[in-house]
């Protein structure tokens, strides 16, 4: 019994060297041999079962070890707080603070409320639409005959004979007119989907859609917002043409062009050396579509434009590669 006793004490003083580093550590060693079923309880119950005449000395012994144990815990809790306080003063407070990550949004988010809030800025109203769309407001209403190449399977997702995922957000223009009264100005951001996969085209991608309805709506109020749109975009000082071009939904039909942006207008690979950059397509609401919404073509008049936000966010921000929109590599978006 006496060599347990000191064994014991022997024991917890090996243990505790070196705990004053962990707090927890030691908290746990002090339960284990001074606790209320720790080690040295134990031998205070064997203690009945010494003999008589050992019974006085052994207790004594045992007495002796808890005030030892007892003392080495306290000495070695009071290093412990030590070691914490000597490691919160040597806190260099010159260090420089550590900044959380924070979230960003998307460059084509960015876009598309840039493009937005130029519009907005020029009185147009910003609308959505769904994207799983009816054929009819897709196509039909759009003046899209059925045999229309773009209705070829090869473009379209089908999720049934009349439903689809869009194909642009042109069929929002047709939403909306069948709600409002003229005059209206809309802007319309949104996905579009089309089956196409290859280096510069994604089967999801986004589109701006815009309406300007009302009494005598012209093609130079055409030519005067995609001006202003361009000249706020890109810049004041960036040349843009009208090209003549064709949309079942507009008559006539012209596509924009800006000076290409990486080498303004010298001709380069981004341009294929034409110095010209095509960025949207637009033209005056064909009357065939007023039909469709109970406008009197008589009386109103109006323009319409669409354009891909990926691409106007390339030119923007000087991105050559298209996929890396959609594959949400940290290090490309926390550029923006
Ligand atoms: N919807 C056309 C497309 O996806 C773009 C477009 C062209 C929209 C002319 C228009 C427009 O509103 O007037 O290619």
């Amino acid at each position: 019994m006496k060599e347990a006793v000191e064994k014991l004490v022997e024991t917890a003083c090996r243990a505790l060297s070196g705990l004053e580093e962990d707090p927890k550590a030691l908290d746990q060693a002090r339960i284990r041999f001074l606790g209320r079923k720790g080690e040295l309880a134990q031998l205070f119950k064997e203690l009945g079962k010494v003999p008589e005449e050992e019974r006085r000395e052994v207790g004594r012994l045992l007495n002796v070890a808890k005030l030892r144990l007892e003392e080495a815990f306290s000495e070695a809790a009071q290093r412990s707080r030590d070691v914490e306080a000597a490691r919160r003063e040597s806190i260099d407070v010159t260090v420089p603070g550590r900044r959380p990550p924070a979230g960003r949004l998307h460059p084509i988010t960015q876009t598309a409320t840039e493009v937005c809030r130029i519009f907005n800025w020029l009185g147009f109203e910003t609308v959505e639409g769904p994207e799983v769309e009816l054929d009819y407001y897709n196509f039909e209403a759009l003046n899209i005959p059925k045999d229309h190449p773009a209705r070829d399977m090869q473009d379209t997702f089908y999720i049934s004979e009349e439903v689809v995922l869009r194909t642009h957000t042109s069929p929002i223009q047709v939403r909306t007119m069948e709600k409002r009264k003229p005059p209206v100005r809309v802007i319309a951001p949104g996905r579009t989907y089309r089956r196409d996969s290859d280096v510069t085209h994604t089967p999801m991608f986004h589109q701006v859609e815009g309406l300007m309805v009302g009494k005598g709506i012209s093609f130079g109020d055409l030519k005067g917002i995609l001006t202003t749109f361009v000249h706020q975009m890109f810049g004041p000082e960036v040349g843009l043409r009208f090209r003549p071009s064709f949309f079942p939904f507009t008559e006539p039909s012209a596509e924009v062009d800006i000076e290409c942006v990486m080498c303004r207008g010298g001709g380069c690979r981004v341009c294929k050396g034409t110095g010209w950059l095509e960025i949207l397509g637009s033209g005056m609401v064909d009357p065939e579509v007023y039909k469709y919404v109970g406008y009197d073509p008589e009386e109103v008049s109006g323009f319409a434009f669409g354009m891909g936000i990926e691409r106007i966010a390339m030119l923007k921000f000087g991105i050559d590669d298209l996929r890396l929109f959609f594959e949400n590599d940290l290090r490309f978006l926390e550029q923006f």
